[in-house]
């Protein structure tokens, strides 16, 4: 279909709540779907939420085979997650890794995330599903769901020591 402009930082659409997916068999959200899948792709990002590419709809697809921006993580399936719920499992928190957002562009940031997740979503189709991931898996869903919070990777960073 078509690469979107993916809005940056600044833009208020990044701030909005979105709303849930009401009708999976609205043909929107096939084709909303495929412009996630093509600006992905085109923009080289582990994954897209639907606001940043202006709509805002509790969508998110993520998914890495080798990524340039994220080398050392491990694959992640191609997933779309449509009104997502996320659980955290357990009370670890992983601050390790190095986070960017392609609404962020040129920043990167250890951000704490919960290392184990539980999520339930929708499939395209309208199917529930769920599944219990961990480390970058679970990170990459925290982000992208934030999106559909208005909430972006630098609000998640600890705030600086005072000094002293
Ligand atoms: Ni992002």
């Amino acid at each position: 279909m078509a690469v979107r402009d993916v809005l940056t930082i600044g833009d208020p659409r990044l701030r909005l709540v979105s709303a849930p997916v009401q009708r999976f068999d609205d043909p929107a959200l096939p084709a909303l779907l495929q412009d996630l899948r093509d600006t992905m792709a085109a923009t080289n990002g582990a994954g897209l939420a639907a606001p940043q590419i202006s709509v805002p709809l509790r969508v998110v697809i993520f998914g890495l085979t080798h990524n340039p921006r994220y080398p050392e993580a491990a694959p992640i399936p191609e997933t779309v997650l449509i009104n997502p719920e996320l659980t955290p499992l357990g009370e670890e928190i992983d601050d390790g890794a190095w986070e960017g957002c392609l609404s962020v562009p040129g920043w990167r940031a250890l951000v704490p995330r919960w290392r184990c997740l539980h999520y339930r979503a929708f499939d395209p189709a309208g199917r529930p599903f769920e599944r219990q991931v961990e480390g970058f898996h679970a990170r990459v869903v925290q982000h992208e769901c934030d999106h559909l919070d208005g909430v972006l990777f630098p609000d998640r960073m600890p705030a600086g020591l005072p000094r002293g």
